[in-house]
């Protein structure tokens, strides 16, 4: 096989067959294919497309560039959530001690943040003492003990992923429904897991910017999951608007407590509902989503989610305390109460601006070694829709060096208004199964 010819072939609309999309990805994993006939080809599918059993075998043979992580030790259903990045999505650290409360595993690798995004595993080491860095029997074992387990990876899962994402991200081969969809569903598949429920995001802080893209994306996955014979979903969220109001790393880990204590805001509650209903469904636990939701609510209500957290905390070493007082989690040195300069309509608060914002705080990570910090952050305390006046708190700005009139100003400039009234688009616009 020569990789020219298949480059050619893919340019020229044809597809690839499973042995050719097998020697490419072993030859590019082993350094035998260059970087730029693999970027070459990239673009061509970019252009071309590939078609189902294509993003299938190009899946396959990502996921078996590394290994595996192995769940059959596990006793009962376990489950797995994937969200495609958002700002202020602190939806783990509420969902999977939520889920695991009522009789499903969630083991989970998660990652770290970069750029305007958070990443779950930086939220969680805000909590005092929580570690990350568990062995893969001690993952196992705390799964089958309590339900839940959330860690940094340990094996090497997907390495054609790590070495086609940077390459894609360099030449402009990022935004590709079937990249996408191989390079995220394989990291779920190598992760083991048999029920998936998937967020895809849509808008100004999603990765898709528009709910026909979004939708296809969803559509890609949920089709390569099921070749993979995974209980599968997605849902299709909206994220015109940071989600909940809390963006930086203790303050969604304290937005996320009191969401399990039945005091989140609205909008992540129903985000967290919804999802877990679908986990719990496809994992055949709940008959219906209707159901599902009930179970979930009365797990709130009777606190078994939030004792299921503090479990959790304590499992992996951190002060589970800090769900009854939330000064043991970092603290901002300056907290900043903004309010509006003007009257109106929000109209839009452009996530993607505020992830940046937070980062400029240290909330987020510029480069992949930046150091964070764990205690600022940003909360939005008006969204869109909501009616400002001179009066109205915007939001607050919890920063550990002082800011000066400029910095707040540029904070208030993340909120549009208008003086018409704004119908608010609703949170969950589809379902893919
Ligand atoms: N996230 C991934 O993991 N892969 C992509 O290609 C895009 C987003």
């Amino acid at each position: 096989m020569r990789m020219v010819d298949l480059i050619i072939k893919k340019r020229n609309k044809e597809s690839l067959t499973e042995s050719e999309i097998n020697w490419i990805i072993n030859g590019y994993t082993e350094g035998k294919i260059p970087d730029y006939q693999v970027a070459s080809l990239a673009m061509a599918i970019c252009f071309q497309d590939m078609n189902v059993d294509e993003r299938f075998y190009l899946t396959n043979a990502i996921v078996n560039s590394g290994d595996a992580i192995d769940l059959s030790n596990i006793t009962g259903k376990t489950v797995d959530k994937h969200s495609t990045g958002g700002v202020g999505d602190k939806t783990t650290l509420a969902l999977g001690p939520l889920v695991a409360s009522c009789n499903v595993k969630l083991a989970k690798m998660s990652g770290r943040g970069l750029g305007h995004t958070g990443g779950t595993l930086d939220k969680l080491e805000s909590i005092p003492g929580f570690n990350i860095e568990l062995s893969e029997d001690d993952f196992i074992k705390q799964v089958n003990d309590i339900g839940i387990a959330v860690i940094s990876q340990t094996k090497e899962i997907c390495p054609a992923d790590k070495k086609l994402y940077a390459l894609r991200d360099v030449t402009g081969t990022v935004e590709s429904i079937p990249l996408i969809a191989a390079s995220v569903m394989s990291k779920k598949i190598a992760s083991g897991a048999e029920t998936i429920v998937l967020d895809v995001k849509v808008g100004s802080g999603a990765f898709m910017k528009d709910l026909e893209g979004a939708k296809e994306l969803a559509n890609a996955m949920v089709k390569i999951g099921k070749k993979f014979n995974r209980n599968i979903s997605a849902l299709i969220t909206n994220m015109e608007e940071p989600l909940g109001e809390a963006v930086g790393n203790s303050l969604e880990v304290i937005e996320a407590i009191e969401t399990l204590k039945g005091n989140g805001p609205r909008e992540f509650e129903d985000l967290v509902l919804n999802l877990g209903a679908h986990i719990l469904v496809n994992a055949g636990v709940a008959e219906s989503i209707d159901t599902a939701i009930g179970i979930l609510k009365t797990q709130i209500d009777n606190h078994e989610a939030l004792n299921k957290f503090k479990e959790f905390i304590k499992a992996q070493g951190g002060n589970e305390l800090v769900v009854n007082n939330y000064d043991l989690l970092p603290k901002a040195k300056y907290v900043y109460e903004v309010k509006a300069n003007k009257t109106g309509y929000i109209k839009a608060i452009n996530a993607t601006a505020v992830g940046n914002y937070a980062m400029m705080l240290g909330a987020g990570r510029e480069t992949k070694d930046s150091v964070i910090d764990l205690a600022v952050g940003l909360k939005i305390k008006k969204k869109i829709a909501d009616y400002i006046n001179e009066d109205s708190i915007i939001g607050e700005i919890h920063s550990n060096f002082e800011l000066d009139e400029i910095k707040i100003e540029q904070f208030r400039q993340l909120f549009q208004t208008s003086d018409e009234k704004v119908i608010k688009t609703p949170l969950i616009l589809g379902v893919v199964k």
